[in-house]
């Protein structure tokens, strides 16, 4: 029997999901298939049911779901527990598991930096901003700051995770090793022309955007021409998708050929 994965999100707007699992589970011969389930917030405890009756093997979770679908599970992962979020539901040993694969994309490309930041500065605080910092504490980034428009939100993330909040006006002012954009500055659309870093950069700095559309975000550009090593957003995006396929199936993926899928579809 073809077995079901998908992702549950609302709004679902286009998402380069299926083109990514649905290339794995072909290339890996797998009878699979990834769909696309639009759900509404009071759907939600209604597709979990649905999850557990059809014994669905796997579950990529997008916004809102991200924190209300951890009560309908059965465990989580520790990561999953410290971000407070999960998008991805897998099964083990008949049990339904939330996991946090936002933190391991987040942190793959870092990790195979040849050296790692003492400091680190995450731009905004939402969803992402969350899983950034979470990540940069697993990698055990000495300084770990976090500047955001509206400094609140900043701070509660602070609180919960160990970071210090730096002002949103002031963030040039830090001389950071790293500096992680979660902001949709730069971001296709109206946002194309905006950057969450006008002018220079710290020397020697990596500078990280987790936007993938474009795949160069006027960030990304100007950092590389400042000579700074630069992480492009793809990179988190398939690092996550790739640690899905890994829970779904216990299977290798080669990143390679899939990171050559998406950049193409990216255009
Ligand atoms: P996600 O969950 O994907 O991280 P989000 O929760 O919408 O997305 O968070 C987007 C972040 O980008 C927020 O921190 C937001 O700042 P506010 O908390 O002040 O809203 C930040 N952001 C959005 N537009 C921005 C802009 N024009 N300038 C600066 N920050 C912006």
């Amino acid at each position: 029997m073809t077995q079901k994965m998908g992702i549950i999100g609302w709004p679902l707007g286009h998402t380069m999901s299926p083109t990514l699992h649905n290339f794995l589970f072909e290339r890996h011969g797998l009878d699979a298939k990834y769909e696309v389930w639009p759900t509404q917030p009071e759907e939600l405890e209604a597709f979990v049911s649905r999850v557990r009756e059809e014994k669905i093997q796997g579950v990529s979770v997008t916004i809102p779901h991200k924190q209300a679908v951890m009560k309908h599970l059965d465990g989580m992962s520790f990561r999953a527990k410290s971000v407070g979020a999960v998008n991805t539901l897998f099964w083990e040993d008949g049990q339904l598991f939330g996991e946090n694969t936002d933190v391991t994309g987040l942190i793959a490309p870092l990790r195979a930096l040849q050296k790692q930041p003492e400091t680190a500065l995450v731009l905004g605080a939402g969803g992402a901003a969350r899983a950034a910092v979470a990540g940069l504490n697993e990698l055990e980034i000495e300084s770990v700051f976090i500047a955001n428009r509206t400094r609140s939100k900043a701070e509660t993330i602070a609180h919960d995770l160990a970071a210090r909040v730096v002002d949103w006006e002031k963030r040039q002012t830090t001389t950071p090793d790293l500096i992680i954009n979660t902001t949709p500055l730069g971001m296709a659309g109206d946002m194309q022309d905006m950057t969450p870093w006008p002018g220079e950069f710290p020397s020697g700095c990596v500078v990280y955007d987790i936007v993938y559309n474009p795949l160069r975000t006027r960030l990304l550009r100007e950092a590389e021409q400042s000579g700074c090593l630069i992480i492009e957003g793809l990179e988190m995006f398939l690092q996550q998708g790739l640690a899905q396929f890994r829970l779904w199936t216990g299977q290798e993926p080669d990143p390679d050929t899939a990171r050559e899928l998406l950049r193409s579809a990216l255009g």
